[in-house]
């Protein structure tokens, strides 16, 4: 198969919808792979490197869109990428169709088959595409959240694993699935006193178990967001209840009640954020103070770390290009239902229910629309 690899337009977005390890893997099943243009040169992958792992290197995204069978990409295409698009291409990248509708018109108006990254599932009721970008941004809320506490960024100066004589930060996190998990992880890494809220008492235990002592498990009630947030340093907002809006769990009211340069980072702002008082923010300007509290609330805090989320994303994307590419794009997804529920666009159908419903399209049953 030809597969495409363009440059990222988006603002800002310096991922790369494939490494050169990518790339070489996919040439060693037999592939030709096509990479824009210094695509990944702005985090050290440099066209000599795809090179090296056998891609060749196109000076136009119109060229690579024109001519491959597979687009690979990180996030959604932009109006002048779709409309390159054509019937009988795949394009496989995040999409999040539901609150985009003119991307949505235009893919369906391209005739090309769409799968999104974050509705692929795995056996366990998980989302692997969705998964390493969690992974990043839980891990990356206690680095943000470190940094901001420091007096310098508007924090009150502590640091979070104290010192011997010094007690160390209180960190609460609120939500434990992905991203709490990892931030729980850092922050016990660095030596804070964490305690971590879940409304899961089974994903209490599994963290309780897992980490053996070296946190406070507490079931999440509005008293305990307000107990444990007014005694806290730093907070990470981790909650998620799958497609709805994330839940205001700590109110103005708490937050006027917080220490004075106390750091809150909203990880959950991407859902409409899980505090009061969050807005969306972007890595330039990542922070605003509300009632003396720093708040961060980046909405894409994996592309800060471009170079690290490119690679985790790539490893989880690969098997499923290979497959894609080894088998076609039908025999892939009927091979595998996981991979079919990534399926949101084919052939001008929306094949997503949710997207279909919220959107006002009538949905097309995947493998109705796919064919025997
Ligand atoms: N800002 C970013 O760049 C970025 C990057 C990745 C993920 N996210 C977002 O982070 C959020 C969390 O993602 P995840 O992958 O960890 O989701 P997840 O489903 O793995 O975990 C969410 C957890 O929240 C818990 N929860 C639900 N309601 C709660 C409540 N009232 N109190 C306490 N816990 C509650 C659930 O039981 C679950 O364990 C999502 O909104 C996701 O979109 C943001």
């Amino acid at each position: 198969m030809l597969i495409g690899v363009p440059k990222e337009i988006k603002n800002h977005e310096y991922r790369i919808g494939l490494t050169p390890a990518g790339v070489k893997e996919l040439v060693m099943n037999g592939h030709q792979v096509m990479v824009e243009n210094n695509g990944g040169a702005a985090i050290g992958f440099e066209n000599d490197q795809y090179v090296a792992a056998g891609a060749s290197i196109i000076d136009s995204a119109e060229e690579i869109f024109a001519k491959a069978e597979m687009i690979i990409k990180v996030k959604e295409p932009q109006p002048n990428e779709c409309r390159m698009l054509r019937p009988g291409q795949l394009l496989f990248t995040y999409l999040h169709l539901a609150p985009d509708p003119q991307q949505t018109e235009l893919l369906v108006a391209s005739g090309c088959t769409a799968i999104a990254y974050e509705t692929v599932t795995d056996p366990r009721g998980g989302l692997p595409l969705l998964a390493p970008m969690s992974e990043v941004a839980g891990r990356m809320s206690i680095q943000a959240g470190a940094h901001h506490l420091e007096k310098a960024q508007g924090g009150l100066g502590a640091l979070l694993g104290g010192v011997p004589g010094v007690a160390p930060a209180k960190v609460l996190v609120i939500g434990g699935g992905v991203v709490g998990t990892q931030a729980a992880r850092m922050a016990v890494g660095m030596g804070a006193d964490v305690t971590i809220l879940d409304r899961s008492l089974p994903r209490l235990r599994q963290l309780d178990t897992e980490f053996d002592g070296r946190l406070r498990t507490v079931y999440s009630t509005a008293d305990a967001v307000e107990q444990y947030a007014i005694e806290a340093d730093l907070v990470v907002g981790a909650v998620l209840i799958p497609g709805a809006a994330a839940p205001k769990l700590l109110t103005r009211d708490i937050i006027g009640r917080m220490k004075k340069g106390a750091v809150v980072v909203d990880v959950a702002i991407d859902q409409g954020g899980c505090f009061e008082t969050s807005k969306a923010t972007t890595h330039q300007e990542p922070t605003y103070v509300v009632d003396d509290v720093v708040h961060y609330c980046v909405a894409n805090m994996p592309g800060g770390v471009a170079r690290t989320s490119t690679i985790a994303l790539t490893n989880a994307t690969l098997p499923f290009a290979v497959a894609l590419a080894n088998k076609g794009v039908k025999q892939a997804l009927w091979d595998d239902e996981h991979l079919m529920n990534g399926l949101n666009v084919h052939a001008g159908k929306i094949t997503y229910k949710a997207v279909a419903d919220v959107l006002g399209y009538s949905f097309v049953e995947p493998k109705t629309a796919l064919g025997a």
